[in-house]
């Protein structure tokens, strides 16, 4: 398989930096072909501007217009066409980071936003249906996260005080990378990472590397499809699923 993975940490010494050394080190045991976009490493710039679409500063800009346009047109700038042509190439895509703020870091939200333009990503109609949750462009790749966090395992657990890990992700998981297609697989998390004992990093690398393992195999997170008839024409889920129930849960076919 082709793996692009995307590294959103400024320090390559830190429990990240090792975890991502140890994955490549399994991917490519295992005979996989990995390319990395080391954020801070390229100096990735996260801001969206004019320039990214070769915008006149006469006009007023409407982003998503504007990028789709640049897109069709070949003209989005050269950063963002280098990592269109590394997800063109790849069969899945991890994407490491370390919980900061309930979230990604600035950098990689900034990656998705200059990068999963309209024309690209997303926006793009088939039948007189959008393509999007599940039936996305990018339908056919696969996903997963691979997150560090300082909160213990218990506090982000369902009931914990920092909310459960998979809602913290839903932005992500589902409003990113399920929504452009790509089956989306559970998350792998280190919690407790601002203290990691050589056992418990043992413990982390060994569960990585059993997680990288079935890449390509394991069952992804069973998110309703758009257009899969779970949702009624204004896309709001038919009352008989998941009943008296709200939150991004109901979104879990299982629920
Ligand atoms: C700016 C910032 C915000 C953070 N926010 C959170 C948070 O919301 N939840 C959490 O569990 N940990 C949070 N942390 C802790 C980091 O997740 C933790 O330090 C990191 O995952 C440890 O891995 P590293 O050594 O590779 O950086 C935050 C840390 C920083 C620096």
């Amino acid at each position: 398989m082709n793996v692009l993975w995307i590294f959103a940490h400024p320090e390559r010494h830190s429990l990240s930096g090792a975890l991502r050394d140890e994955g490549h080190r399994v991917l490519e045991g295992l005979g996989h072909e990995v390319r990395t976009s080391d954020l801070y490493g390229m100096g990735w710039n996260p801001v969206v501007d004019g320039d990214d679409f070769a915008h006149d500063p006469g006009q007023r800009l409407i982003v998503g217009a504007a990028s789709q346009e640049a897109h069709a047109r070949g003209t989005l700038s050269e950063d963002i066409r280098a990592e269109h042509e590394k997800l063109r190439w790849a069969d899945a895509v991890v994407l490491q980071f370390p919980l900061w703020w309930y979230g990604m870091p600035a950098i990689l939200k900034g990656w998705f936003d200059r990068v999963f333009v309209k024309g690209f990503a997303y926006g793009v109609v088939d039948g007189g249906r959008t393509l999007r949750y599940g039936d996305g462009v990018l339908r056919g790749k696969r996903a997963m996260a691979v997150v560090t966090a300082g909160a213990p395992a218990p506090t982000i657990g369902p009931r914990g005080v920092n909310g459960d890990i998979d809602e913290l992700l839903f932005p992500l998981q589902h409003g990113a990378l399920f929504y452009t297609g790509m089956a989306v697989l559970p998350p792998f998390v280190v919690p407790g990472a601002d203290r990691v004992s050589p056992a418990d990093y043992a413990c982390a690398a060994a569960g990585l590397g059993e997680r990288l393992r079935t890449l390509g195999t394991a069952e992804p997170i069973p998110f309703r499809h758009q257009n899969g008839g779970d949702y009624d024409d204004r896309l709001v889920l038919r009352p008989e699923l998941a009943p008296d129930r709200t939150g991004v849960r109901v979104h879990y076919a299982e629920s």
